[in-house]
């Protein structure tokens, strides 16, 4: 998708869809309270060319709510879609995200390949972020997951552009500017991370993985490694290997860092370690899952690929801490050489771990990646992974779970989320979930039963981060979107791009 930021007037463009947001600008409450839509724009032919629509009622502003005139009148654009925010008084730029998103998926099956949104104009509504938001909905927007279908039934938007008139003569230029080019490369690369978890687990293994991971460091200039099972044992990774060794696929340790200008002269700066989940396929080992949905599990590397997707961002953003990316790829599978419940396994941090349950192989697989980051020299660590149905139990599809042992780190994440717009919800740790993994002929057993299971997985990580300021996101039940929204489509979300890339940034 073309994207461009023009500050000419609305109403001398051509395009074939000129798109202004609406907002309910009614603040009453009670029986009488009717909707009053309002156009953010202070284009007064855009207004006049929809004034007769608004004045009829028949439309409310509600969020994502959409109207398309053709031909308006007094304007260069064949049709003027507008879309709703919902209450004025409560818009975020979050809506205008969403908004933009429902835009752009409004017009892919009506076969219009170009348009026009105007960035909205109300309080709450601050320029550079919305102009972002935008811009990030838009590509959010356009992702569909139907890559393998002979005749693609959408296709994509060629050309968005963004109009903010006559702001080049205003105060907000600067901001507008940088939100519009910070809003495509986030996303793109929200876009890139959901373009790896859509793929089938024959289309991407753990080798597929890191070469995409390789070819997309060399592109955005990261430094990056990809080992393969030799490396796993000269590091004595034997939680990672335990759950690759099932498998006729070699797993692959994806080690990716971004280093600021500069960054060798402070010794004692931060490091940021991220760790990702690459189960590239999850069967459940031989602790095998029921067939219903299992086809699924293909996404079980999206924590892995959020991570590459920040990475892609960090390096075209440029933030001024030193970043270590760390995906531990591989494939869950049952097979003659496949661990098996009861056996005892010794991570690379030396702790000895009972396999109770062999689909429990994310925080196996993490264990050794936290542990190989903080040798690399991470001070702090986030990890992201589909780790648990718990976790899906506990929030639904709605809230993703994060955990973490340090505040002040959490605060920043807390922080990132509010310009990320992205939903997690904070479940708590504590000693008495740590006991509930304690085994019996060694250091921890990989599952605690079935109560607090989010929370027991999230105590084996904590384990191997240690003290390290440490964050863990439980991404396994919005990583995929199960009934599409207007604004995206059914399948890959690229959940935690946005909120992990911010975090990143704060330091
Ligand atoms: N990948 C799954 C978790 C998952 C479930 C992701 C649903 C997405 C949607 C993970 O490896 C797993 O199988 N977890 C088990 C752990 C249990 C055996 C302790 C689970 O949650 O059932
Ligand atoms: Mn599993
Ligand atoms: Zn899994």
């Amino acid at each position: 998708m073309r994207t461009e930021l023009t500050f000419a007037p609305l109403s001398g463009i051509r395009t074939e869809l000129l798109v202004v947001l609406a907002a309910d600008a009614q603040t009453a409450k009670g029986p009488d309270a009717k909707p009053e839509p309002v156009l953010l724009t202070a284009d007064e032919a855009v207004k006049a060319a929809a004034g007769a629509v608004l004045a009829s009622g028949e439309y409310k502003a509600a969020a994502d709510e959409t109207l398309l005139l053709h031909g308006p009148m007094g304007l260069a654009a064949r049709r003027l879609l507008i879309v709703g925010l919902g209450k004025l008084a409560k818009t975020t730029v979050h809506d205008v995200r969403n908004a933009t998103g429902t835009a752009v998926r409004f017009t892919k099956p009506r076969g219009i390949r170009e348009m026009v949104l105007a960035l909205p104009f109300a309080e709450g509504l601050p320029g550079g972020a919305s102009a972002r938001a935008a811009v990030e909905g838009a590509f959010v927007g356009d992702f569909d997951p139907d890559t393998y279908r002979s005749e693609r039934k959408d296709l994509g938007v060629q050309s968005f552009t963004l109009a903010a008139p006559g702001a080049d003569r205003g105060p907000h230029k600067g901001e507008i500017e940088s939100g519009f080019q910070e809003g495509v490369i986030v996303g793109e690369s929200q876009n890139f991370a959901r373009s790896l978890v859509n793929e089938p687990g024959n289309k991407l293994t753990p080798t597929i993985l890191g070469q995409r991971a390789a070819q997309m460091a060399a592109e955005v200039g990261l430094q990056w490694e990809v080992h393969s099972a030799e490396k796993l044992h000269e590091l004595k990774m034997g939680a990672f290997w335990s759950v690759s060794q099932g498998s006729e696929e070699p797993p692959a340790l994806i080690v990716l860092r971004y280093e600021p200008e500069g960054a060798a002269a402070q010794a004692d700066a931060p490091v940021l370690g991220l760790v990702g989940k690459g189960i590239t396929f999850d069967t459940g080992g031989i602790s095998i899952k029921p067939a219903d949905k299992m086809e699924l599990m293909k996404y079980d590397m999206a924590g892995g690929a959020a991570m590459l997707g920040a990475m892609r961002a960090i390096a075209l953003l440029k933030p001024g801490v030193r970043v270590i990316a760390i995906v531990c790829a591989a494939e869950n599978m049952p097979d003659g050489k496949a661990q098996k419940p009861g056996d005892l396994q010794t991570a690379m941090s030396g702790k000895t771990i009972e396999i109770i349950n062999t689909d429990a192989e994310g925080r196996l697989v993490l264990a050794d990646g936290l542990a190989y980051a903080r040798q690399l020299g991470a001070t702090h660590l986030i990890d992201a992974a589909t780790l648990t149905g718990a976790c899906v139990v506990a929030l639904g599809m709605v809230n993703a779970g994060s955990f973490s042992n340090d505040d002040p780190t959490y605060a920043k994440f807390d922080a990132a989320l509010a310009v990320s717009g992205e939903k997690f919800w904070r479940l708590p740790l504590g000693d008495e979930y740590a006991d509930m993994i304690k085994s019996d002929i060694g250091d921890i057993k990989n599952t605690g039963g079935r109560w607090g299971g989010a929370i027991t997985a999230a105590e084996f990580l904590h384990a191997f981060a240690e003290d390290t300021p440490w964050i863990h996101l439980d991404i396994a039940g919005v990583a995929w979107v199960e009934d599409s929204r207007p604004y995206i489509a059914k399948g890959p979300s690229g959940i935690a791009v946005r909120s992990i890339l911010e975090w990143v940034r704060s330091y």
